[in-house]
């Protein structure tokens, strides 16, 4: 196998994100631009240790534009820097739980990610790369940091004169005499087995063959072959349970993102009146994000998180309970309750799943989620869309029985009765100059001296603060994770700046509220919010400094 050393530049713009480093298709189109980055991640690792003589790399992503071309580059520059086998998913599809399941059961060495996630894609749109490390989960910050430094001082990558590799028929390919072997894998059936040890599949397929109708759209991205094998195949679903389940390289045109803006097709269905289906759930282009949908009724990512940890023994997984919990600071404390009632502990960590990983590796936390539409267990080290889904459904199977009829919204009002409720939103302004974002942020902060104290409406700051964590496994701390706003009565703004975009800033507000109350929580959260989202626009000044008047989304 000869091996071609390239001479290259750095770019200086290499900087991973919340979730891997995203960039525009035309970005990653330059010449040395995908090859750069590869190659300070395999520096990154030789440095870090050295790969052992049978180091396995799992590689797949969501099969957005630039795919297939970055697959090929990946698997060659792979032969070149010593790794002995390939595993990639068929047609170079995996979802991202899918490939954190195969870094897991393989026992891989690592795996790339090719993914934007809920990001658009096609030519005009955003590709994504991420590294995950052997636990199955997105590489810590030590690590893409590390990345990122030498990402702005490489000098050559490293490539194998390999011809094309068909990645679109199963089974081995073995070249240099048997010394580097590329595995075209099917994506879908290990994920599909996972499920089945977790969920109890036979009452899944009871409830769903009864008359109770579910939605899941897969809104063009990579879940559709998944749904296919594990709501019809395995199911027994009816095939018109399924919308826009064939992945397509630029999400049919739409932006892969499952939330009440971008996954209007659905949520026009679920909200159709008393002929809606019972239950509705989509997933993002990378199949790692969920959304949940009663009939007219929507549930908050964060509540959701609270709902399956409140109702975790009705599954098979983990009917002895859970160890503990973790959740985003900007995700709401309704899980936190939960915990408390279950006498476990809770963790609040920063946005992003790379910090859940070393709690569930060391057994601390068994659930864990976001408010922006993530949840999962440590069945893996990412998000998990499907899983999310399953979930909801083994719990309503579990309420559905005998006659007794339990729909999404009941589940979800007997919970606020139980727990309360708390009132929460998301507000995002999308693609605005970088420049008054940070101007924004910086304007908040400037007023942390004088704010504690300070009376704004029905409402009195106690404390704020820029969030930082101290991981208590590995003892790093992460600074600068979002301005915190706490007023006395408990309710909070938090201000945050994406770190998943390509294209100006995103700014976004979290807000909550706590309703104890039971005959005051089926309040509309715009409703209930709207005074702190006023004081949250005058603290802040976002309109004035940004000159948008409304959010782009609202959750
Ligand atoms: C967003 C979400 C965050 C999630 C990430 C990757 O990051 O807010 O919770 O982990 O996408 O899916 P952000 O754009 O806010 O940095
Ligand atoms: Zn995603």
């Amino acid at each position: 196998m000869h091996i071609q050393t390239i001479i290259t530049q750095p770019f200086n713009d290499q900087k991973p994100g919340t979730s891997g480093l995203r960039k525009k298709v035309k970005i990653f189109q330059q010449t040395g631009y995908l090859e750069n980055f590869v190659q300070s991640i395999f520096d990154t690792l030789s440095e870090a240790g050295g790969l052992p003589t049978d180091a396995t790399l799992t590689v797949g992503g969501d099969g957005r534009y630039y795919n297939r071309h970055a697959i090929q580059t990946i698997i060659k520059m792979a032969a070149a820097n010593g790794f002995a086998r390939v595993i990639v998913g068929q047609a170079g599809i995996f979802s991202t739980p899918a490939v954190s399941h195969i870094i897991r059961k393989y026992q891989t060495f690592g795996g790339m990610i090719l993914s934007a996630s809920h990001n658009q894609g096609g030519v005009h749109g955003d590709f994504g790369i991420k590294y995950n490390i052997s636990n199955g989960g997105p590489a810590p910050e030590k690590i893409t940091d590390e990345v990122f430094a030498k990402s702005k001082v490489i000098t050559a990558y490293k490539i194998a004169d390999l011809p094309e590799i068909d990645i679109d028929t199963l089974g081995e390919t073995s070249f240099d005499g048997g010394n580097f072997t590329v595995q075209v894998m099917n994506a879908v059936q290990d994920y599909a087995d996972l499920m089945q040890t977790l969920f109890d599949f036979p009452a899944i397929k009871r409830l769903l063959t009864s008359g109770f109708q579910m939605k899941f759209d897969a809104m063009h991205a990579v879940t559709g072959p998944y749904a296919q094998e594990i709501f019809i195949n395995r199911l027994g679903a009816s095939a018109h349970s399924l919308m826009n389940c064939v992945p397509s390289e630029d999400f049919g045109g739409g932006h892969p993102d499952p939330n009440l803006t971008y996954a209007e097709d659905l949520v026009k269905i679920m909200f159709s009146g008393e002929t809606a289906p019972d239950f509705g759930a989509a997933s993002d282009g990378d199949g790692d994000r969920n959304m949940i949908l009663g009939k007219n009724f929507f549930v908050t990512p964060s509540d959701s998180l609270a709902v399956l940890a409140a109702n975790a023994t009705l599954v098979p997984a983990y009917v002895h309970g859970i160890a503990g919990v973790a959740r985003s600071m900007p995700t709401s404390g309704a899980v936190d309750r939960v915990a408390a009632k279950l006498n476990i502990p809770c963790y609040e960590t920063p946005t992003g799943w790379k910090f859940f990983g070393n709690l569930m590796d060391a057994g601390k936390v068994t659930l864990c989620g976001e408010e922006s539409f993530g949840t999962s267990s440590n069945h893996v080290r990412e998000k998990d869309g499907l899983w999310a889904v399953l979930f909801w459904l083994n719990v309503l199977a579990q309420k559905n029985t005998a006659g007794a009829a339990c729909s999404v919204e009941q589940i979800l009002k007997s919970h606020w009765t139980e727990f309360g409720r708390n009132v929460y939103s998301r507000h995002d302004y999308e693609t605005i100059p970088t420049d008054a974002a940070n101007d924004v942020m910086q304007h908040i902060k400037t007023q942390f001296a004088s704010l504690p104290n300070q009376k704004f409406g029905s409402y009195a700051v106690k404390t704020c603060d820029d969030f930082s964590y101290h991981d208590s496994i590995d003892g790093s701390v992460s600074h600068n994770q979002g301005v915190r706003i706490l007023f006395v009565d408990g309710s909070r703004i938090v201000f945050r700046l994406s770190g998943t975009g390509t294209e100006g800033a995103t700014l976004r507000i979290y807000l909550e509220a706590f309703e104890p109350d039971s005959t005051k929580q089926s309040v509309d959260a715009q409703g209930a919010l709207a005074e702190m989202i006023q004081i949250a626009l005058k603290i802040s000044q976002l309109k004035e400094k940004t000159g948008r008047d409304t959010p782009t989304v609202i959750t």
